[in-house]
């Protein structure tokens, strides 16, 4: 398994850890917003008790190092978040990642800063190979997202994941990677 960073910088956010009692805040930034998990595998949450336990669980595959890895991504200097990017380490040298950010955030790039670090940091680690990530293809911002972080558009995976908020059939999604 890799040496997996416990927190990083970029030029305008610092990840951390998820804490246990980080709940709260991730329900107000982001986690109870239906627009912001529209194209997203989870429903926004209606009560902050449901999401406390769903950070816990991140706190625990970080205590296990598992592979499945969430960052809380906060303004350089503060300590709230506004958002959070995840990496699954899968095995066959693959990193799988996928991102989120309170609603205020969008459109000032810090999507693509945080997964950049990510990548790069993933591709530099001799053991990954290939950097990867999938979203709906109703979702174009995420899109440049990836591709703003290096990776390449390689198709439309049909039939592949389903988003809560359209119903529960697996909905077709763009595929892109950066490999070495
Ligand atoms: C997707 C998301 C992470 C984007 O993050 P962001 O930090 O706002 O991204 P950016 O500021 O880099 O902007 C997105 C890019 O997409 C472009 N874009 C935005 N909406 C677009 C649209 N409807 N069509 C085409 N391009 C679009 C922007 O112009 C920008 O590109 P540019 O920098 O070349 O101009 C953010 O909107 C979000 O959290 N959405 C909800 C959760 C989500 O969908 N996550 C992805 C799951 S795979």
């Amino acid at each position: 398994m890799p040496r997996v960073p416990a927190s990083f910088a970029t030029a305008r956010l610092t990840a951390r850890k998820p804490r246990v009692d980080d709940g709260p805040a991730i329900f107000s930034a982001y986690a109870s917003d239906p627009e912001v998990t529209r194209y997203l595998s989870w429903r926004a949450y209606e009560r902050v008790e449901p999401l406390n336990a769903f950070v816990r669980e991140c706190v625990a595959h970080w205590e296990k190092g598992d592979g499945h890895l969430a960052w809380l991504l906060c303004l350089k200097g503060t300590d709230t978040p506004i958002g959070s990017i995840g990496m699954n380490l899968e095995g066959g040298g693959k990193a799988l990642f996928g991102y989120v950010l309170g609603k205020k955030f969008w459109g000032h790039g810090f999507a693509a800063e945080a997964l950049t670090y990510l990548v790069d940091w993933a591709l530099a680690e001799p053991t990954l190979f290939r950097a990867w990530a999938f979203c709906d293809v109703e979702n174009p911002a995420s899109v440049r997202v990836m591709e703003k972080a290096g990776m390449v558009r390689e198709g439309v995976l049909r039939r592949w994941h389903p988003c809560p908020s359209f119903g529960p059939e697996p909905r077709d999604c763009v595929v892109c990677a950066k490999v070495k």
